[in-house]
Order: structure tokens, then C-alpha cells, then sequence
């Protein structure tokens, strides 16, 4: 293929002439007008930049045969009515300075201008103040006297009747009718103080009341599951603001048909915003799966330049890191919490949301000491807690009675575990945290364990059912996350080293990673050229079986380049790492084991999902165990 032209094209070459006028404004239609939604789109714009509270969508056809848009805001004068229909003529913008920190909408002066090139366009509209209606017809330039509120009507009627072409693309009505409810929906979103409704075919189909909170206009627009399955988020640093709610792990979907992000009231698709979601999520979903959220950035506008698209989906940041950053944390904060009820399985109600309670500092009841690896651990830490114990051991009568959490300052005592010194004097120090109520203890006192696998709690609003496998695994990972951000995992030299049989790629990693290991905590060198020997362990992980951690580590490590493994793929390597250095299902739990790990779990971040974002624990109300004993109360 040649780019020079040849004789034959050379004899076809027409000369450069201007385009005509209406071919200018339809190929400029092209660009901001798709199918009626964006028509739909940018009649609302122009609504809520005239300060509408009302706003009364009419289609017919799924908007091909009519689009009407009924507003109540300030009108257009008279005289303005035929400029308001030429190409890039705006009451919006006046200079370069006003571009650069617009505020409204629109700022282009064209939608109207394209949308009349492509349709047979009217606005009837009543400036506040005047004395009366006119209408306009945008074909024949006809301008006569009407009655009418104040407030403007734009009626837009057989979209692309003079480009077929473009309408062949169009899919059926309903699919159309779709398209033009959700951009409604879009702007709905943003604005919960103004009022929508939309008909279609002279029935009624959508209608969301002006509201006084966002919440409401999420639950009305939505559906009250979008606001119960999420938390609030609220941040603010420096010149960006986030707020809006990000839904839970467990709200995901397989598609992205509910995620919403707005930039000072404009819905936008940006990949620095999506990224910074998916971020946030990254620790806690897993897979494909798409979160919820309705999330909306204030920025200062001369922060953020919104002239990049005709359509104005997508924006620029001058300063993309901050904000991603001021996302991604803001998500993260509000997902950190621990909840109490989201999880309240069948009854849907909204619960209010608990705070982690910290637990006391002087807790060294829960440092016995009584393993080599407690002297690294916080405060109720539950292996610190978790000697290496056989089934049977287990069986034996727990020294602590099981009503300690009701019963205050009540003195609380461990058991050394057998063939480890208690010369420590741990026991005697030990006491239990000061709890007198349920609300510092929001998930519950535990009272049983399941087939090995499940911790069964009572809380005040009912039965608390733990999956004590992820909801340990959790613990674990946060907890090697937040020392290797600190620098590295503090390991635990094992007294005799563990050797395994490994294969020359396991030999050659464990040598290319000799400086990396250790940041992970890990000591592991060859012992002879088919052997290695584990000498250290993160203590974190002290109780798992040294030489399956070694393995899965060096199997991860053996995937990438060693030197960047930590930061790329830092996250994955410390969820397998949890994996095994958590609890195993089977393993039978003392009373205060449970415990424990029921405080630690309120006191971990993120600890409502398992690292593979599945729930670590649901809540069973009363109500709910009535329902099933069908009692009635
Ligand atoms: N519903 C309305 N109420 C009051 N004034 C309106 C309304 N719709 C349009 N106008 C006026 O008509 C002008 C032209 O509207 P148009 O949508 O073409 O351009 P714009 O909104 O200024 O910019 P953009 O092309 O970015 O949308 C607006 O600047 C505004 O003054
Ligand atoms: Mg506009």
C-alpha cells in the first residue's frame, strides 16, 4: 500500500474547499450525539445548569420519535433564543480564564446547536421575570408567543431523521428506552435535591422525589440494597474531598452496571479514578468481580480540566496521583471498619455501624508468654494465646470459665502449655480486658465451636457464626502487611532447622532470593545441593508447618524477577503466606482461643473478609431464629 497518491487517484483528487455549513454541524453532531440518551444527557445538563428542581422527561419511541425535557429553572430571555441554537454560543463561558475554572455543565455551546442539525428541534421557554412564553422553531427560525411557567421545554423529535445512516445504528425501543433512563438516572444520582420523572409512551416509568439526602436518592434510584450493602465514605485531604458510599466485598457483581463516579456533579469514566477503586478493592475481592459504589470527588475546578472529550465522560487531572491517592484512601478507610450488620443474612435491615473497639494496652493476659514466639505480639493476640496443643489437650476443662466477658475485672488465668516452662509468672498477670457490655465486644462472647471449623457467638442482637479459618487467615495477612510496610517481617529462628528435599528450582530461588527472604521474614539456605533448611519463620507464622510455607513462597518467588517481587506482587505472597500460617479448620478452640480471636478480628482492619473476599463472619438476629421457629414475639 502506498501513501503517494497514484495518476488514477490523482485524476479523482477534488480540490480543498470549506464544508458546508450544515455538513459542519452534522459531522460535529456525530461526535457529542450517539442515540437519544445523549440527547437525553444534554438537555439535563443544560436543566440543572439553569438551576431546575423539577425535571420531566418525555419519550416516546425510546426517545427516536421524541425526547421532551421540562424544567423549572431560570428560562432563556426572548431575544437570546435563536443564539442559543448557533454553533459554540454559551451564556456559560466568556474567556480563557472562565474555561479553565468552569463550574457548570455545559461550557461548549453546541449541544443545542448539534442536536438541531440532527433532529427536528423546539424550545418553548419563559425567562423568570418576563412577561410571557415564547416558542421557537429551530428549523424555521419561527418565534411565536406561548403559555407557560417560567422555565424551558426543548422538544427534540425524530433524532437523525436527516442522517439515516446514523439511525440504522439505533437498537430497538426498549433497549434505546434503557440507555435514556440511565443517563436520567446518572444525573439523578448527582443531584438529590432536584426532582425527575420519566414517561415513555405516555406512561409513567421512573420517578424519584426530590431528597434530602444522598442516601435516599441512592436507595430511591437505585435500590435500598445499594445503601445497606455499603458504607459511607468520607475523606478529605487537601484540596480533594471524597464522599459517597463504597459497597461491600460481599455486594459485588460479575458486571460494573453499578458503579458511578462523579467529578464536581459530573459522571465521569476515568482510569485514574477506576484504578484508585480498584485498588481499594484489590485486598478484598477477588477475581472479576465488580464492586458497587456511588462515589463523588470535589476538586477545586481549576484542578481538573474537563475540555478533553466532546461528550465530557472524561476529565484530566492536573495533579493525578493526589487524587488517586485521596480515592484509593478514602475507599480503603471506609471499608477498614468492621461492621456489625451487613451481614445480617435475610432481614435486610440497616444496622448501625460499630467501631472497632482497641483493646486495652495492659492486656499482657493475653501475652502468657507461654510459646517462644508471643514476645513479638500485640495485645490479645490469639496465637500468643495458642500453645501447641493436641486434639486431646483441648478436651481438657478450660481454666477460664466461659461467662469471663460477663463478669468484668473477673481474674482470668492460663494454662502453660504442657512441656513449655510457665516460669514467667504470665498467669499471675493475667487479667481480661474490662468489657461489662456487649457494645465493646460487637462480635459477642463466643460459646461453641462447629465441626472444627465454625465459632458460634452470642451478641446482643442474636448468634454471631464465625468462619474461624478466614476470619484467622485475615488477621494473619493484615498483620504481615503492616510490618512489612514498616520494612520487613520480623521472623522467628526455629531452634532446629526444618529440611526438605528440594528441586534445583527451588535451590536456584531460594539463592537468587537471598536478600529478599528475609524482608518476608524467611531464612532459607541450601544444606547440600539437593536439600534446603528453613531456619526462620515470620513469628507471625511460627505455629504453621515451616517447610509448606517455604515451598509455596519460593513457588511464588520462582514466578517473578526477585528483585521487584515484593512491591509488585507483595500482596499475593502475604496472602499465601496467611494461609498457612492460619488456623486450619478442624483444629479445636478453647472457649478463650475463640475469644480471642473474636477481639482480634474487631480490632483488624478489613477483617469482614477473608483475603479472598469472601465473609468471615454473619450475623443471625433474633428475629431471624424466630422467624425459623416461626415464634412469634
Ligand atoms: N434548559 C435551559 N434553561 C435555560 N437556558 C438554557 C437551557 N438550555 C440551554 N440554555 C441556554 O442555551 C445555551 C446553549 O445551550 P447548549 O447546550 O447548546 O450550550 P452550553 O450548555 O452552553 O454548552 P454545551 O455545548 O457544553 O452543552 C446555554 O448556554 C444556555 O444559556
Ligand atoms: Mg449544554
Amino acid at each position: 500500500m502506498s501513501a503517494l497518491p497514484t495518476p488514477n487517484s490523482l485524476s479523482e483528487r477534488r480540490p480543498i474547499r470549506e464544508l458546508p455549513d450544515e455538513l459542519i454541524s452534522q459531522i460535529a453532531a456525530g461526535e457529542v450525539v450517539e442515540r437519544p440518551a445523549s440527547v437525553v444527557r444534554e438537555l439535563l445538563d443544560n436543566a440543572l445548569d439553569a438551576g431546575a428542581r423539577q425535571i420531566t422527561v418525555r419519550l416516546a419511541s425510546g426517545g427516536v420519535r421524541l425526547i421532551s425535557i421540562e424544567d423549572d429553572g431560570l428560562g432563556i430571555p426572548r431575544e437570546e433564543l435563536t443564539v442559543a441554537l448557533r454553533r459554540h454560543a454559551t451564556s456559560k463561558i466568556a474567556s480563557l480564564n472562565d474555561l479553565e475554572t468552569v463550574g457548570t455543565m455545559g461550557f461548549r455551546g453546541e449541544a443545542l446547536a448539534a442536536i438541531n442539525a440532527i433532529a427536528e428541534l423546539s424550545i418553548l421557554s419563559r425567562f423568570a421575570g418576563a412577561d410571557g412564553a415564547f416558542s421557537l422553531d429551530g428549523r424555521t427560525g419561527e418565534l411565536r408567543p406561548v403559555a407557560r411557567s417560567t422555565g424551558t421545554t426543548v422538544e427534540v423529535r425524530e433524532l437523525f431523521f436527516a442522517t439515516p445512516a446514523r439511525r440504522k445504528f439505533l437498537k430497538t425501543d426498549a433497549t434505546e428506552l434503557a440507555h435514556c433512563i440511565e443517563a436520567v438516572r446518572r444525573h439523578a444520582l448527582a443531584r438529590p435535591e432536584v426532582g425527575f420523572s420519566i414517561w415513555h409512551d405516555g406512561k409513567l416509568v421512573e420517578q424519584w422525589r426530590a431528597a434530602t439526602t444522598r442516601e435516599q436518592r441512592l436507595a430511591d434510584a437505585l435500590s435500598d440494597d445499594f445503601v445497606t450493602q455499603s458504607v459511607a465514605v468520607e475523606r478529605e485531604g487537601g484540596p480533594v474531598r471524597v464522599v459517597g458510599r463504597a459497597g461491600i466485598p460481599d455486594a459485588a457483581r460479575s458486571r460494573g452496571d453499578q458503579q458511578f463516579f462523579y467529578v464536581n456533579g459530573r459522571f465521569v469514566r476515568d482510569k485514574v479514578l477506576s484504578h484508585a477503586v480498584r485498588s481499594a478493592y484489590e485486598d478484598v475481592l477477588h477475581g472479576h468481580r465488580q464492586p458497587i459504589y456511588a462515589l463523588y470527588l470535589e476538586i477545586d475546578p481549576a484542578r481538573v480540566d474537563v475540555n478533553v472529550h466532546p461528550t465530557k465522560i472524561e476529565v484530566r487531572f492536573r495533579d493525578g496521583r493526589e487524587v488517586h491517592q485521596a480515592v484509593r484512601h478514602a475507599i480503603e478507610d471506609a471499608l477498614a471498619a468492621p461492621r456489625a450488620g451487613d451481614a445480617v443474612a435475610a432481614s435486610g435491615t440497616p444496622q448501625p455501624f460499630f467501631k472497632p473497639t482497641p483493646l486495652p494496652s495492659n492486656a499482657s493476659w493475653a501475652q502468657p508468654s507461654m510459646n517462644f514466639v508471643a514476645q513479638e505480639r500485640g495485645a490479645g493476640d490469639f496465637e500468643a494465646m495458642w500453645p501447641r496443643r493436641t486434639v486431646e489437650q483441648a478436651h481438657e476443662p478450660e481454666s477460664a470459665p466461659s461467662q469471663w466477658p460477663l463478669t468484668g475485672a473477673a481474674p482470668m488465668t492460663f494454662r502453660a502449655p504442657v512441656g513449655l516452662p510457665s516460669d514467667t509468672g504470665a498467669e499471675a498477670a493475667a487479667t481480661p480486658p474490662q468489657a461489662t457490655n456487649d457494645e465493646a465486644w460487637p462480635l459477642g462472647r463466643a460459646l461453641a465451636q462447629l465441626q472444627g471449623i465454625y465459632i458460634l457467638a452470642e451478641n446482643s442482637q442474636g448468634l454471631v457464626v464465625v468462619d474461624m479459618h478466614a476470619a484467622h487467615e485475615r488477621i494473619v495477612y493484615e498483620r504481615l502487611k503492616t510490618q512489612l510496610d514498616g520494612a520487613s517481617i520480623s521472623s522467628q529462628p526455629l531452634l532446629i532447622p526444618a529440611t526438605f528435599a528440594a528441586t534445583p528450582e527451588e535451590v536456584a530461588t531460594a539463592e537468587a532470593c537471598a536478600a529478599v527472604l528475609p524482608t518476608l521474614g524467611l531464612e532459607i539456605t541450601p544444606f547440600s545441593p539437593r536439600t534446603l533448611a528453613v531456619r526462620a519463620v515470620p513469628g507471625t507464622l511460627a505455629d504453621g508447618d515451616p517447610v509448606e510455607l517455604a515451598r509455596s513462597v519460593l513457588a511464588e518467588l520462582g514466578q517473578h524477577d526477585a528483585s521487584t517481587v515484593v512491591q509488585r506482587a507483595q500482596n499475593e505472597l502475604l496472602s499465601t503466606m496467611a494461609c498457612h500460617g492460619a488456623v486450619r479448620a478442624n483444629r479445636k478452640l478453647t472457649i478463650d482461643e475463640m475469644n480471642a480471636l473474636l477481639r482480634q478480628m474487631e480490632a483488624t482492619e478489613r477483617s469482614d473478609q477473608c483475603n479472598h473476599g469472601r465473609p468471615t463472619w454473619r450475623q443471625l438476629s433474633i428475629r431471624e431464629l424466630d422467624n425459623l421457629f416461626m415464634r412469634g414475639r
